[in-house]
C-alpha cells in the first residue's frame, strides 16, 4: 500500500463506525420533517475528514492498536474510559449545520451530489434543522462520559470554535463587496470559517483524555494549520473539478464573487475577476478563466501557500509518539490538498 492508500483506506474504516454512530443517535423522530431534513446531508454522503481526524488523534494520544478499540468506552491514559464516538458525531453535525446555513448564504443548490436541504425542503425547514443540528452537537458532546472538568473543556472548545465560524463565515460574505482585501484577511477568515473546525477535531480528544495543555495546544495548532490548507484546497477545486465529481457547484465562488486566495493573488496580477465568468458559466467558461488564473501564477500561489500550511501541521505533530497514527494524522495532513474533490 503507497502511503497515500493507507490514510485512505484508515478514512473509509473511520467513516464506517462515525456513520453507524450518527445513525444511533440521531434518529428521525417527530416532528419527521424536521429531522428527515437534519439528517438529508449526513446520509447523502461526505467525506467524515473531520471526526476521522478525531478517532485518530484519540487512537494516537491513548497508543491502542489502530481501529482495536471501542470507541464508546475508550481507554484514557488515566484510566476512565470516554465515548469518543460521540465526540466525533458532535462534531460532523456541526459540520452539516455550517454547510446547510452556507448553502443558503453563498445561494448554493446543490451539496454532497443532491439538492442542498433549502432547496429540497424550503429555507425555514433548512434553518431550523441547521439549529437542530448545531444544538444536538453539544448534547452529543455532554454524552461522552468524560469527566466533568475535562467534559467542560470540550464544550468550551466547541462553543468558542462555534461562534468562530460565524465570525469567519460574516467575515467570508463581508469581502464580496470590498476590492482591498489583503491575504492576511483572507487567511484570517479561513482560520475562522474552516480551520477552527479542524482545530477542534484534533484538540477535542486531547481535551476528553486528559492530555496535558502542550498537546492540546500543538494539536490545535495543527488543525488551524491543516484547515487552512484544505480551504485553500476547496477554493482551488472549485474552479477546477466539474459539478458532478465534485458534488457542488462548480464556479459558485466566481460567480458570488467570493474572495479566495487564487483571485486576491490575480487581483495583484492586474486581472479583473468580477468579469471573470457570467452569471450562470459553462465548464467552457470556467476553463477559460483558469487559464488566465493559471498563467497569471495564481493558481500555482494558492498551492504554495496550502503547501506550507501543510508543512508547518505537520511539523506540530512532534508532540504525539512516533508509530502509526502520527503517520496517519501526517498523511492526512497532505490528503487534505491532494484530494481531488
Ligand atoms: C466543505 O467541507 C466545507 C468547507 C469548509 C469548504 P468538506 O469538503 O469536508 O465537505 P464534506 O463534509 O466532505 O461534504
Ligand atoms: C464554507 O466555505 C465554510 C463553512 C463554514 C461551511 P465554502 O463556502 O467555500 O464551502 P463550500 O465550497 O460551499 O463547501
Ligand atoms: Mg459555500
Ligand atoms: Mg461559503
Ligand atoms: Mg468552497
Amino acid at each position: 500500500m503507497t502511503p497515500s492508500d493507507r490514510v485512505e483506506s484508515a478514512i473509509a474504516d473511520r467513516r464506517a463506525v462515525i456513520d453507524d454512530a450518527i445513525d444511533e443517535q440521531l434518529p428521525i423522530v417527530a416532528p419527521e420533517r424536521l429531522y428527515s431534513a437534519s439528517r438529508y446531508l449526513l446520509d447523502a454522503g461526505g467525506k467524515r475528514l473531520r471526526p476521522t481526524i478525531l478517532l485518530l488523534v484519540a487512537e494516537a494520544v491513548s497508543d491502542v492498536e489502530p481501529l482495536s478499540a471501542d470507541y464508546r468506552a475508550f481507554p484514557s491514559p488515566g484510566g476512565e474510559e470516554v465515548d469518543v464516538l460521540s465526540a466525533a458525531v458532535s462534531v460532523e453535525v456541526i459540520q452539516s449545520f455550517t454547510l446547510i446555513h452556507d448553502d443558503i448564504m453563498d445561494d448554493d443548490d446543490l451539496r454532497r451530489g443532491v439538492p442542498a436541504v433549502h432547496r429540497e425542503y424550503d429555507l425555514e425547514t433548512a434553518i431550523l434543522a441547521g439549529d437542530t443540528l448545531y444544538s444536538k452537537a453539544f448534547e452529543y458532546m455532554l454524552d461522552t462520559d468524560a469527566p466533568p472538568a475535562r467534559c467542560v473543556g470540550a464544550i468550551e472548545e466547541l462553543a468558542t470554535t462555534c461562534t468562530e465560524i460565524c465570525e469567519g463565515q460574516s467575515l467570508d460574505v463581508g469581502f464580496e463587496g470590498r476590492t482591498d482585501v489583503t491575504v492576511d484577511e483572507y487567511l484570517e477568515m479561513i482560520e475562522f470559517k474552516t480551520a477552527v473546525l479542524y482545530a477542534a477535531a484534533a484538540a477535542i480528544p486531547a481535551i476528553l483524555l486528559g492530555c496535558d495543555e502542550a498537546t492540546v495546544d500543538a494539536l490545535h495548532g495543527y488543525g488551524l494549520d491543516i484547515g487552512r490548507a484544505f480551504q485553500i484546497q476547496d477554493d482551488l477545486l472549485d474552479l477546477t473539478t466539474p459539478s458532478a465529481e465534485l458534488g457542488k457547484q462548480r464556479g459558485s465562488d466566481l460567480v458570488e464573487g467570493k474572495r479566495t486566495v487564487i483571485t486576491l493573488h490575480a487581483r495583484n496580477q492586474g486581472i479583473d475577476t468580477e468579469t471573470l465568468v457570467s452569471e450562470d458559466p459553462t465548464d467552457d467558461e470556467i476553463e477559460l478563466a483558469v487559464n488566465r488564473l493559471t498563467d497569471a501564477g495564481s493558481i500555482e500561489f494558492a498551492r504554495e501557500t496550502a503547501a506550507d500550511l501543510v508543512d508547518s501541521g505537520k511539523r506540530r505533530l512532534e508532540v504525539l509518539p512516533e508509530g502509526e497514527h502520527r503517520e496517519l494524522l501526517e498523511g492526512i495532513a497532505d490528503y487534505l490538498v491532494e484530494r481531488e474533490y
